[in-house]
């Protein structure tokens, strides 16, 4: 098995940001600047929060932080989405999910401005995606692009499966994934999908995006394949200091005697989301700026 760890490809796409953010500012535009609000104490949010606002610091970039208890009202953050939107010191808003059930998802991300979308959620960036125009791309899935690019696994005329179809990771990496120039044969999996095995056992690449432990193991992968796993699941674990610990989607030590390369967990996909949101925010100053 060859392990596709992702620090150096994160720290790769950061110094490509940091260069390119040297020039934007060197023309005497302000630093980009990120909006990123946060609804409740879940605290793997909390921590995806902090991550975002050191990697805002560690390039220069303003963060603006928005913390609101778990009751407040939607007409609230629909309200500061609306300001956000016309704050022209706002280049990028970024709403943490998930959001406490009494809030409409759909609703806060529908409200904010496409060309400040650093998840690339909204339907008019998605629909941008899906056509092939020039779109925010949500940033896992982006982030799995650089991977497999850095990694040298080729995309033109091979299989992918991807397991999930959710919003946030399965769709948008489908499009990707089928889009001109990446030119994959594309299949996506459900929890209806009769037999899973029988569509990934041909893949030469498959990518994990279901939030269950075990989805899949080696016995479902055929040797040269690249597995990417997109799952980052707490497991109870009392030996650990925080009494959990993280793992994936997929049952990694399953490939260890495997001729397949696999992104571990943590130490993957995820140092990757962190790293596109940053190119987004960059991306969405550029467009308004530059
Ligand atoms: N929750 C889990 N992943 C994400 C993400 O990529 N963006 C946002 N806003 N919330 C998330």
């Amino acid at each position: 098995m060859i392990r596709m760890g992702c620090r150096n490809v994160a720290d790769s796409v950061i110094e490509r940001i940091r260069k390119e953010t040297e020039v934007f500012v060197a023309k005497g535009n302000r630093a980009p600047s990120l909006a990123v609000v946060l609804v409740g104490n879940d605290s793997a949010s909390e921590t995806y929060v902090r991550k975002k606002k050191e990697a805002c610091e560690s390039l220069g970039f303003l963060h603006f932080q928005y913390t609101f208890d778990e009751d407040v009202k939607e007409e609230r953050i629909l309200s500061l989405i609306d300001e956000l939107n016309c704050n022209d010191d706002v280049d990028a808003i970024l709403v943490q999910l998930p959001l406490p059930k009494h809030i409409d998802e759909k609703k806060i991300i529908e409200r904010i401005s496409p060309e400040k979308d650093a998840d690339g959620f909204s339907p008019v960036n998605m629909g941008r995606l899906l056509i092939g125009e020039d779109a925010f791309v949500p940033c896992t899935p982006n982030g799995i692009m650089e991977i497999l690019r850095y990694y040298s696994i080729p995309t033109a005329g091979k299989k992918a499966v991807v397991i999930g179809r959710s919003n946030i990771v399965g769709k948008p990496m489908a499009a990707i994934l089928m889009q001109r120039g990446v030119d994959a044969t594309v299949t996506v999996c459900n929890t209806k999908t009769p037999d899973l095995k029988k569509e990934t056992i041909d893949a030469d690449i498959v990518i994990v995006a279901t939030g269950h432990p075990g989805t899949i193991d080696s016995s479902y992968i055929k040797d040269g394949a690249a597995v990417i796993d997109v799952g980052v699941n707490r497991v109870e674990d009392s030996s650990r200091p925080k009494g959990f610990r993280l793992t994936g989607d997929v049952d990694y030590h399953s490939f260890e005697n495997r001729d397949v390369m696999i992104t571990p967990v943590p130490g993957g996909v995820g140092l990757m989301t962190v790293a596109m949101l940053m190119a987004n925010t960059l991306k969405a100053a550029e467009r308004r700026r530059g």
